[in-house]
């Protein structure tokens, strides 16, 4: 793959490939299930990734303000216990919590090189260019990929890596997907590496659901834009604004489920797919989950996925918590 430069960044795209893209075939498995299903990695075209943002600014959504008063407050712990020179970050969208940490590893002397992973181009190559300018002498290698696919495709390590995941993006994952991603992720850690997770806890029911359902609508815009997606890159013709925004938490699997719900019944085409899939009035396309976690969870899904938990960092309401693990030794 011919690496693209950008200034002292690297990056290297792993999507380039007509074969990499798997939206095709999980559109068509998903919208010919029973229970219609989208990933949530297609939210995240540049509008997606930017309407993400915005939502991170949102009163309601509290994860990106807890997360933050956290990397806030144990940035310097976490570099002075993980002595990483390196932060690989999966999921790294515009790394904006992700300076509190390349700054206190920077503090700490230990900073060489930054591997932010993500879906969105866009969101990589603006990251990268900005990092090399904040932190001079920084290396960026960026990997357009999904890590899902991808993880066996990064730089090898140089150092002590920092392996971040962010933003209660593991939530995403159904639970047997989860521990089989988290054991992956074990996989590639050398023993001197730290994973740092960040997880959404369980709490109120009506504080988590007023995060996914704010006042302004942007949670909402972001749900419909993976419409939008479809509509651009498989030549579909959905009318996003003729599905509801749903978002609920679903108490006896603690997560949150965002839904789009078709306000009637109509066919959409699929140009790509040759095909047509048909909706009832009121029915649903589960577009997301987001898993939410007691200590137990956390500890238990590490553990079976090989890796011992250190620290729990949590904020002031215990509403968030970032966490330590390594690899498990073996005895
Ligand atoms: C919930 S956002 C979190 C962004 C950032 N880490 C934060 O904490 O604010 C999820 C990020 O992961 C990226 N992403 C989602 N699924 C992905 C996948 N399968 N592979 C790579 N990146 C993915 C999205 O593009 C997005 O930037």
């Amino acid at each position: 793959m011919e690496p693209l430069s950008v200034q002292e960044a690297v990056i290297v795209n792993q999507m380039l490939d007509v074969e990499e893209s798997m939206l095709g075939p999980d559109v068509l498995d998903g919208l010919t299930r029973t229970q219609k299903e989208l990933p949530p990695k297609y939210f995240y075209d540049a509008r997606g990734a930017e309407l993400f943002d915005q939502i991170c600014d949102v009163p309601e959504y509290y994860p990106t303000r807890c997360e933050r008063a956290i990397l806030n407050q144990y940035a310097a712990d976490i570099a002075e216990r993980t002595g990483a020179s390196e932060l690989l970050e999966l999921g790294s969208g515009t790394a904006s919590k992700t300076r509190v940490l390349l700054t206190a590893m920077d503090d700490a002397g230990t900073l060489r090189r930054y591997l932010p992973v993500d879906v969105t181009d866009d969101m990589i190559l603006r990251t990268a260019a900005e990092l090399v300018q904040e932190y001079p002498g920084l290396q960026v290698h960026g990997t357009v990929g999904d890590f899902e696919r991808h993880l066996g495709r990064f730089p090898a390590p140089e150092g002590p890596r920092l392996i971040v995941f962010l933003g209660g993006t593991i939530g995403n994952f159904a639970p047997a997907s989860r521990r089989r991603f988290l054991k992956a992720v074990a996989r590639m850690m050398c023993p001197e590496d730290t994973l740092l997770l960040g997880t959404d806890l369980v709490k109120a029911p009506a504080v988590i659901e007023a995060a996914y359902n704010d006042a302004q609508g942007v949670t909402a815009a972001f749900n419909r834009n993976v419409l939008h997606v479809i509509n651009r890159e498989l030549g579909a013709d959905f009318d996003p604004g003729g599905f509801d925004h749903v978002a609920f938490f679903n108490r006896e699997e603690e997560w949150i489920e965002m839904r789009l719900r078709a306000q009637r019944a109509h066919t959409v085409h699929i140009g790509a797919l040759e095909l047509d899939v048909e909706f009832a009035e009121g029915e649903d396309i589960r577009t997301e989950i987001s898993a939410k976690f007691t200590r137990e969870r956390l500890a238990a899904d590490l553990a079976s996925a090989g890796l011992e938990l250190q620290t729990v960092y949590t904020d002031a309401d215990e509403r968030f918590a970032v966490s330590l693990s390594r690899v498990k030794r073996a005895t």
